[in-house]
C-alpha cells in the first residue's frame, strides 16, 4: 500500500514559509542573493510520475506499491496466447558477451544455478546438466527454445549439435545448413513471422536464448524480459539488442536479489 502523506494541521500559521537558509560560502550568498518563494524541496514536483502512470495504463501495481516481489513472476495471464520471453545474463551496462563472444566473465554462481534449476531448469543444456550430475528435472515454462546463429555456434564447436534436447529448438541462419534433426533451421522467413505463427500454437511458453541479433529483429515479439545482471561492467561486447535505434518500454514487475550480487529482474511489455 502506498503511503499516503497526512497533514498535520499547523497550531498557527507560520510566519515565514522560508525557513533560515543554511550558512555557505557561495558566491550568490556572499552578493547577499537569496531565492525567492519556496524553498525548492518544499515545491510540487512539476515533473509527472511516469512510472505511477504506466502503472494506471498497465493495471500493474507501482513499484513503491509492491511488496516483495514474489518469485518468479507468474506468466501474464492477459493473454492466452504463448508469451515470448528473454531470459539472459548481462552485465551492468547491457552486455551479454565479449566483443568476440567471452561469456566467462559472466559468472554463474551456486546461488544462481541451484535457482535456475528449481525456477526454470529447462534453461540448463542438457549436457551441462548431465556433465554436472544435476537430476533430470521437467521443464516449468517453456518448450520452445529461439536461437540466431550467433548463440547456437559456441555450441556447435564444441560438439554440441542439440543443446537443449528436452526443448523444441529453433536456430535462425541463412548459412547454416542443418546438423541435427533436433534442431530446425530457418533460413528464409523473417523471425517475427515465424512466432506470430508459434504464438497461435498450442503450447507453453517460447525462450528467447538470444543473442542480441535475434532480439533486435524479434523485439516486437517480445513478451517478457528477464535480465540477470551481474555487477560488473564490460564496456564492449555484444548488447543485450543489437539492432537499430528502437526505444522501447518495458515495466519492471519483478525483482530478485541474490547473495551473490546479481538481480534478476522481470519486465513485462507496456502494450
Ligand atoms: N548472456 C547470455 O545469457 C547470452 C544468451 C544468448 C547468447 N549469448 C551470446 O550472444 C552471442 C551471440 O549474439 P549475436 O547477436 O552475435 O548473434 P545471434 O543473435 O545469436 O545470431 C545472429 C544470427 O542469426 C541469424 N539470423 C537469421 N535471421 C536473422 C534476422 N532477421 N536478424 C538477425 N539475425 C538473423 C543470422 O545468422 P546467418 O548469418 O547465418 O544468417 C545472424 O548472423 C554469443 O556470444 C552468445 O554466447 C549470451
Amino acid at each position: 500500500m502506498c503511503h499516503a502523506t497526512v497533514r498535520c494541521p499547523d497550531p498557527a500559521p507560520a510566519a515565514d514559509p522560508v525557513p533560515p537558509r543554511p550558512r555557505s560560502h557561495t558566491r550568490s550568498d556572499r552578493a547577499g542573493v537569496r531565492p525567492l518563494g519556496r524553498p525548492l524541496w518544499d515545491r510540487p514536483n512539476p515533473k509527472p510520475d511516469r512510472t505511477r502512470d504506466r502503472a494506471r495504463t498497465t493495471g500493474l501495481p507501482h513499484p513503491h506499491c509492491r511488496p516483495a516481489a514474489a518469485e518468479p513472476y507468474p506468466r501474464q495471464k492477459e493473454s492466452l496466447l504463448r508469451a515470448l520471453v528473454y531470459y539472459v545474463a548481462a552485465t551492468l551496462d547491457g552486455f551479454i558477451a565479449g566483443p568476440g563472444g567471452e561469456f566467462d566473465f559472466l559468472p554463474v554462481p551456486e546461488d544462481i544455478t541451484a535457482d535456475t534449476l528449481e525456477v526454470l531448469p529447462e534453461t540448463v543444456p542438457t549436457h551441462v546438466r548431465a556433465a554436472l550430475g544435476l537430476p533430470d528435472r521437467p521443464n516449468q515454462r517453456f518448450d520452445t527454445a529461439l536461437m540466431g546463429r550467433g548463440t547456437y555456434e559456441p555450441a556447435l564447436r564444441e560438439g554440441v549439435t542439440s543443446p537443449y534436447a528436452h526443448l523444441r529448438q529453433i536456430v535462425f541462419s541463412r548459412t547454416l545448413a542443418g546438423e541435427d534433426p533436433a534442431v530446425q533451421i530457418i533460413g528464409d522467413r523473417p523471425p517475427a513471422e515465424v512466432v506470430r505463427e508459434l504464438k497461435q500454437q498450442d503450447g507453453a511458453d517460447i525462450w528467447l536464448v538470444g543473442g542480441g541479433k535475434l532480439a533486435a529483429a524479434l523485439l516486437d515479439e517480445i513478451d517478457e524480459l528477464i535480465v540477470k545482471r551481474s555487477p560488473r561492467v564490460a564496456c564492449a561486447g555484444i548488447p543485450l539488442f543489437d539492432g537499430e535505434f528502437t526505444p522501447t518500454a518495458f515495466v519492471p514487475v519483478a525483482t530478485k536479489e541474490f547473495a551473490s550480487g546479481i538481480t534478476r529482474t522481470t519486465y513485462v511489455r507496456e502494450r
